[in-house]
């Protein structure tokens, strides 16, 4: 017991070390997504729009949308918002920034934001898996 707590807290401290020396802006942790869903055929209409529906539409819809982003039309979805950043690198969803927010990678970016869960619920783990296959299958 007294042993697996000392290595809790080694490996505690040598996470803070690196997070110090990189100043945590390193590249979000891919190795934690769930693998693209083995779906074929997705679709912006029949799949993910629906899906996004609960969780991000009342923030991101046409009414002064959150970040100056949409997920209401495909275009919108995958071109992003005022970061100015596509938020879809299309047939690359490890390297979208959208799967990284829904999948919790980056810290102040969770989506739906983490302190507003009740109210819009993050996106199960299937469903981050379905919108990765989409995303890898070309966002068609
Ligand atoms: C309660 C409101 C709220 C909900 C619900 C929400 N978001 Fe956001 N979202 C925000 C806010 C606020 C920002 C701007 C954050 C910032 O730039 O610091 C943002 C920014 C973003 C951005 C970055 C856009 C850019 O280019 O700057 C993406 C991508 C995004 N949200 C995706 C989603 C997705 C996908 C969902 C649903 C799974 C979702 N959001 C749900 C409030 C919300």
């Amino acid at each position: 017991m007294l042993k697996s707590n000392k290595s809790t807290l080694a490996s505690l401290v040598s996470g803070l070390a690196f997070c110090v020396l990189t100043g945590n802006a390193g590249e979000p942790d891919i190795s934690k997504l769930p693998a693209p869903a083995a779906k074929t055929g997705v679709t912006y209409a029949k799949d993910i729009q629906p899906m996004l529906k609960e969780s991000c539409l009342k923030c991101h819809g046409e009414d002064r949308p959150k970040g100056k982003y949409r997920v209401d039309s495909r275009e919108a979805l995958i071109k992003g918002g005022s970061s100015d950043e596509a938020a879809v690198v299309i047939g690359k969803s490890e390297k979208s920034p959208i799967v990284h927010y829904v999948a919790d990678l980056v810290e102040e970016m969770e989506m739906p934001p983490a302190e507003k869960r009740e109210k819009y619920p993050a996106l199960k783990t299937e469903q981050i898996a379905l919108l990765r296959a989409w995303i890898d299958q070309g966002a068609k």
